[in-house]
């Protein structure tokens, strides 16, 4: 894993290096990373968030390394979204290098008394999906998933060069205490 890793972020460096240019070349905005997801109300391992009850209006926060890169606040059914802007560079070598994760700031006792005792935050790991270009169905590139490291490094190498607009997907894993 963490020798994927670090080809991954080499690989970023070699895709940054071989387009010079950058997104001005193709004239497109490099596409917005958003992630969206369910905090779960219990504590735990890999949570189900479909078998215990949601955590509604928790706060949660998208951490890169030391760095807050977005917030959000989950609504009534504990659904959250968050946009953290255009997938540069800046971000894309985190999220590849497996510094991203996304955690609870509201302790879990909020949403249930009997959870004070727990100490540790809920925090999720985070996945690449895939990139929807907003450019209908049919022929789009990419949409859905990345079909292995190789379309990972398209996809990264597309968006470096400014050739991909549209939204970049971003899943969140099973959260657990930590
Ligand atoms: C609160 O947490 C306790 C301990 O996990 C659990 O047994 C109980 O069912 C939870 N209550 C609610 C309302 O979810
Ligand atoms: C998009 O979907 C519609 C309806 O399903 C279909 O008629 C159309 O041909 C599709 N367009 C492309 C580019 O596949």
């Amino acid at each position: 894993m963490a020798t994927k890793s670090l080809l991954l972020a080499a690989l970023l460096v070699l895709a940054v290096s071989l387009a010079p240019h950058g997104a001005e070349a193709a004239g497109k905005q490099p596409p917005l990373a958003m992630i969206s997801g369910v905090v779960p109300c219990s504590a735990g391992n890999s949570i189900n968030v479909a078998a215990v009850p949601p955590f509604p209006n928790a706060a949660v926060q998208m951490v890169c390394g030391r760095d807050v890169m977005a917030s959000a606040t989950a609504d009534r059914s504990g659904t959250y979204t968050m946009n953290m802007g255009p997938a540069t560079s800046s971000l894309l070598a985190p999220l590849l290098g497996n510094q991203c994760k996304v955690v609870v700031v509201t302790p879990l006792a909020t949403c249930n008394a009997s959870l004070a005792s727990v100490t540790g935050t809920l925090t999720a790991p985070v996945q690449l999906l895939g990139i929807d270009t907003g450019s209908g169905n049919g022929s789009g590139s990419g949409s859905g998933g990345l079909g292995g490291l190789g379309g990972l490094i398209g996809l990264i190498g597309q968006i470096v060069g400014g050739l991909l607009g549209g939204i970049l997907n971003i899943i969140p894993l099973p959260f657990s205490v930590v």
